[in-house]
């Protein structure tokens, strides 16, 4: 059922309970009313009676229902009976109808009663006179005020019906006014595609919820745009970096080809060959890298930092011949404060591509790893004597392929810190450049531990 459907039924069906329970009680307490006053004039009439007959006793019967009935106050239906203590009828001919004994009794123990049967009402009076103690009993129809009540009920019902259906188309119009931003919403989003992403759904000035809504769904739509066009040039990135060696490598070859060559020309070109060679190595080992990133996150363990970034210093120590690394420890006694939860390969990794770069951009000069806590961080600074990074290209080092506009004369592909950052990301480390450091480059990387320093 659609949203409109349903709010308009229950908007209907809210206000068919209230407009019940309104009527209901305007009936119920007018009924009420109708009977009071009928009552009421029972016992006046009653009294009149009663003033009327036992004041002139001589009346007889016949001379009673004369003045009975062009009494003015004559009620439909009327019966009234007038008994004496034994219970006898007196004045009136009691040919209609005949009061119960225990009926007589109560009025004249309770002095006053009323009741009331399927259509009748009946009242009755203890009337105490000069000439012996009476009970006058009445009984009518109050043919008139159940007309009008007949009358009220079916204006009520017609009432009541006409307004639950003027509620429910009225309700419709107002869930379709209420809902109309949406229906709008849901056309324009129907218009997006994959290959139209660029796309943005109007905003309005107003601080309402549908607008709130559509920013969201433009700040998604400005993600996933951002995510489709990284997604794009790194795959343009990616098949460019591979086609460049095999390009260079296939000419070189086919040039090599043309004419007969020496030995020492052949060597030449299998030598370049060679480089090329690496590159390609080189760029198929990071891609396999970052691949990995993305399988490998669900195995987590506890690592002690101050352990893998000795780990770290050792290889590359090993790796490049002439390099340097320094390491200074500045850790609490307890090694829970330095100890995070990771994926040990991918942290070796992203810290091992930091570590090459202070190596590869200082020309095997000292560089130096230091580690301390702070807070509820674990704290690790790498820091060169190189040739630094100009400040314009330090908020691009980061994406994929990009390389610095002074790393032309070193080589490498530009894929190792945008691997870095985000096996840092997996692992909410935080890492950036220190910009007042001039000397070379310092990376600063901020580790949040569980159980660090209080
Ligand atoms: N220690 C460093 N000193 C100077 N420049 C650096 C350093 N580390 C990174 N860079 C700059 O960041 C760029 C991106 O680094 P990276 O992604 O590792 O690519 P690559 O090492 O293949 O050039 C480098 O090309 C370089 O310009
Ligand atoms: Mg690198």
């Amino acid at each position: 059922m659609k949203i409109r459907d349903r709010l308009s039924l229950q908007f209907t069906l809210i206000f068919a309970i209230l407009l019940f329970v309104v009527l209901a009680s305007i009936y119920i307490s007018t009924e009420k009313n109708r009977k009071s006053a009928f009552y009421q004039r029972l016992h006046d009439r009653a009294l009149n009676i009663a003033e009327l007959f036992l004041a002139e006793d001589n009346l007889s019967s016949e001379k009673f229902s004369e003045v009975q009935k062009k009494y003015p106050l004559y009620l439909p239906e009327e019966v009234v009976a007038i008994y004496d203590d034994k219970d006898n009828p007196v004045f009136i001919k009691q040919n209609t109808y005949h009061w119960p004994a225990n009926i007589i009794d109560q009025v004249r123990t309770r002095k006053s009663i009323q009741y009331s049967t399927v259509k009748t009402q009946v009242a009755g009076i203890y009337y105490a006179d000069n000439s012996g103690n009476f009970a006058v009993l009445i009984s009518a129809e109050d043919k008139y005020g159940y007309i009008r009540m007949k009358q009220l009920f079916w204006a009520m019902t017609l009432t009541f019906f006409i307004s639950l259906f003027i509620m429910f188309f009225l309700g419709r119009l107002f869930a379709r006014i209420a809902l109309s931003p949406i229906t709008r919403v849901i056309n324009e989003v129907k218009i997006i595609r994959s290959t139209s992403l660029n796309k943005r759904l109007p905003t309005k000035v107003s601080k309402d919820e549908i607008n709130e809504l559509v920013v969201t769904f433009n700040n998604l739509l400005e993600h996933l745009e951002q995510s489709f066009e990284a997604q794009k040039s790194f795959v343009n990135n990616a098949s460019h970096e591979l086609r460049t060696p095999l390009t260079s490598i296939i000419g070189d070859i086919e040039v090599t080809f043309l004419s007969e060559r020496t030995n020492d020309e052949y060597k030449d070109t299998l030598q370049r060959v060679l480089i090329e060679m690496e590159k390609l190595n080189e760029l198929i080992n990071s891609l396999f890298e970052l691949a990995q990133a993305n399988i490998d996150v669900n195995e987590f363990e506890e690592i002690r930092m101050d352990e893998l970034i000795w780990q770290v210093k050792d290889e590359w120590m090993h790796k490049v011949a002439g390099s340097n690394i320094e390491l200074n420890y500045n850790l609490p006694q307890d090694p829970q404060k330095f100890t995070i939860i990771g994926n040990r390969y991918l942290l070796y990794i992203a810290l091992g591509n930091i570590v090459k770069n202070a190596i590869k951009f200082s020309d095997n000069k000292t560089v130096t790893c230091s580690i301390h806590c702070e807070g509820n961080n674990t704290i690790i600074s790498i820091k060169d004597r190189g040739i630094g990074i100009p400040r314009e290209d330090i908020s691009k080092i980061f994406q994929p392929f990009y390389r610095g506009t002074n790393s032309t004369g070193y080589n490498g592909i530009g894929i190792g810190l945008s691997l870095t950052e985000k096996i840092f990301r997996l692992h909410d480390i935080s890492i950036h450049v220190n910009p007042d450091y001039t000397n070379g480059t310092e990376f600063i990387i901020t580790i949040p531990v569980i159980n660090g320093e209080k």
